[in-house]
């Protein structure tokens, strides 16, 4: 069998960089104990790993002085649950987009449905963008906070978020970021975007291992605790602690995870994250145009690589997005992801929600153009049989 094409970077980057694996394995064989609990060695160089952690995602999301703020927790998912339940409050009410991933708008609904919150949720427009005077629009007197997506997972395409601050910011609302196919993809700045929450996934662009991710909260915003449990520190207290970052950590860390980031982030930081930005969008220009090219392929959005990421949807006409996902990888090694991509509310608004979807190829930093060409090569087999 050929050499697997993998196209779903989007779902989680693979491979990772060579370094990943190999500061993984020395680190947990090494350094592989609980930090920050204990003064032996092993446990400070352990608690150095995951400081040195904080600090460097703090600085590329240049979300501020206080490094600690910068908090763990298992994914993007985690800590959207801890960021949204921990900012509502009886009668409040949300602003969100229909580009949102269930990640956010599960814990939403769940908080609807109780009767707890009320949530609009403001369409994009046909490239793929929230217009932020729509969020301004949304915005009421009880309005919290604002909750956008960086970067659509669908479409690809990277939302206006410094516009979209400037009006949170004009309006006194809290505006918070998924930043899960943001971050290590393109560049963010929280303090230019007026961001108070920025979430992220260490598994996708930054390169970590899954089961690892995290958030930074800017000084002022006030996150309620949701958990309790333990932080290593002050264990006389009954309740959670208040500061951060033991606030938005609860029990030990995924140490081996923190570790993974931290290679990742290296790397990244190393490679330049627009170098590899560009990199992929080159490829990203060399599959949209041509594979809008073939007959009876429909592409979603993909209008041009400013904002945007490496992502294309499409559908083939006469097949279902799965048939045309079980194709790609039985017959051509291919790996891409179909269906709705855990994004509802975007397919019911390109209106392939009841066409089981779409097909998704995402670029990584590590596909070549020969895989490209492959892919390119394979859509125009498939669309053959039927057209
Ligand atoms: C936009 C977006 N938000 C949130 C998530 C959830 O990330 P995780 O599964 O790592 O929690 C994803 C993952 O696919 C995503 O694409």
């Amino acid at each position: 069998m050929s050499k697997l094409i993998y196209l779903d970077n989007s779902a989680t980057s693979y491979p990772k960089p060579d370094s990943v694996y190999s500061f993984m394995d020395s680190f947990f064989r090494n350094k592989g104990v609980s930090p920050g609990r204990s003064g032996f060695d092993a446990a400070l160089e352990a608690e150095e790993v995951v400081n040195g952690t904080r600090k460097m995602l703090t600085k590329l999301f240049n979300g501020g002085s206080d490094h600690n703020r910068l908090t763990f927790s298992y994914n993007a998912t985690d800590s959207l649950n801890l960021i949204i339940n921990g900012l509502v409050e009886k009668g409040t009410h949300v602003v969100t987009t229909m580009l949102e991933h269930n990640s956010v708008l599960r814990p939403l609904y769940v908080l609807e449905q109780k009767g707890d919150i009320e949530v609009t949720y403001v369409p994009f427009d046909n490239d793929g963008y929230v217009n932020p005077e729509d969020i301004g629009k949304a915005i009421k007197s009880n309005t919290k906070f604002v909750i956008v997506t960086h970067c659509s997972n669908v479409l690809g395409t990277i939302q206006p978020l410094t516009e979209i601050g400037k009006i949170c910011k004009e309006r006194g609302v809290l505006f918070v970021v998924d930043g899960s196919q943001g971050a290590g993809s393109v560049d963010v700045d929280m303090q230019v975007s007026n961001i108070d929450v920025y979430v992220f996934t260490g598994h996708k662009c930054l390169m970590g291992p899954t089961g690892i991710g995290g958030s930074y909260v800017r000084e002022g915003v006030h996150i309620n605790h949701t958990r309790a449990g333990g932080t290593g520190v002050r264990s006389a207290y009954r309740a959670h602690l208040e500061e951060y970052p033991y606030r938005l950590e609860y029990g030990t860390l995924n140490l081996l995870g923190v570790a993974g980031l931290y290679a990742g982030v290296k790397w990244i930081t190393e490679e330049g994250i627009m170098n590899i930005h560009r990199r992929e969008m080159d490829l990203w220009e060399k599959l949209v145009s041509e594979v809008k090219k073939i007959d009876g392929v429909t592409t979603y959005c993909a209008n041009g690589r400013e904002n945007q990421n490496p992502v294309l949807s499409f559908n083939i006409a006469g097949f279902e997005a799965g048939d045309v996902g079980t194709m790609l990888d039985v017959d051509y090694n291919i790996a891409v992801r179909t269906g709705l991509q855990c994004a509802p509310l975007v397919h019911e608004h390109i209106g392939t929600f009841d066409m089981y979807g779409t097909v998704r190829m995402s670029i990584g930093a590590f596909t070549t153009e020969q895989e490209i060409d492959a892919a390119i090569e394979a859509i125009r087999d498939i669309s053959r049989i039927r057209n």
